[in-house]
């Protein structure tokens, strides 16, 4: 039997912002429920709030109204070692601009996560070279950032989300600084890894959004035809 669960729900969420004298609704009022599982994409416009959407679901900012659940948790007052644990556990996340660390190898990146979370060195050495080799990089373990190509920093970066194993990975234009090729390769990692865990991507690549199972089109900080 394969009862999908909700993983992350939305409830009349918005998140404001307060610009001299004129209110920003980046986020206006958003419902959305996502299952276990599974790519979503999230596509629309510079400026309507993809970005702003994946920090409210990752616990990187709170809404100014409405309730983020994701995985049980309500994110609203989340704080102090609720919020580390979350962010640690709950979710990895994927930048355009790769943001690995410069003076740390791949495998002391990809290491790094696991660190903070309590794992010991021999494990996280032992996860850290199978997660680099599941992404193509078994032979890139000493590499430093600068010594990568885009796309093999990227894929440093997948493994460094997916150190602890987290149920939920979001990617805000994790192929927006690379090639179309490297770009496919990261397409394809993604959707690889979402067969075990929710990928929720921000793509201006049409592309990518046929390749998820599901795509929010999102404009002026509301979803549209939720699907
Ligand atoms: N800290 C902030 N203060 C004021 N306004 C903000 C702030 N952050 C975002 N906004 C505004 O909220 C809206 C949504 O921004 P957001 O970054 O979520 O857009 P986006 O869809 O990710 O755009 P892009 O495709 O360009 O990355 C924009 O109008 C933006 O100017
Ligand atoms: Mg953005």
């Amino acid at each position: 039997m394969s009862e999908t669960k909700v993983l992350i729900e939305l409830r009349d969420v918005a998140k404001h912002y307060q610009k001299g004298s004129e209110v920003v609704k980046a986020i206006d009022r958003i419902n959305l429920e996502v299952q276990e599982r599974g790519m979503a994409a999230i596509v629309g416009p510079s400026g309507s709030g993809k970005s702003t959407l994946l920090h409210l679901i990752g616990a990187m900012d709170r809404p100014t109204r409405g309730e983020v659940i994701v995985a049980g948790k309500t994110l609203n007052g989340i704080a102090g070692k609720d919020l580390t644990r979350f962010r640690c556990r709950t979710v990895g996340f994927v930048f355009q601009t790769f943001n690995l660390i410069p003076n740390l190898t791949a495998l002391e990146n990809v290491m790094l996560p696991m660190e903070f979370n309590g794992v010991p060195k021999v494990e996280r050495l032992r996860r850290g070279k199978a997660l680099l080799g599941q992404v193509g990089l078994g032979h890139r373990l000493r590499h430093r950032p600068n010594e990568l190509s885009g796309g093999e920093m990227q894929r440093v970066a997948i493994a460094r989300a997916l150190a602890n194993n987290p149920p939920l990975i979001l990617a805000d234009e994790p192929t927006g600084n690379l090639d179309s090729q490297a770009g496919q390769m990261i397409y394809e990692l993604l959707k690889e890894i979402s067969r075990e865990r929710t990928v929720l991507v921000v793509t201006h690549a049409e592309a990518l959004a046929q390749m998820a199972d599901r795509v929010l089109h999102i404009g002026d900080g509301r979803l549209k035809d939720n699907a």
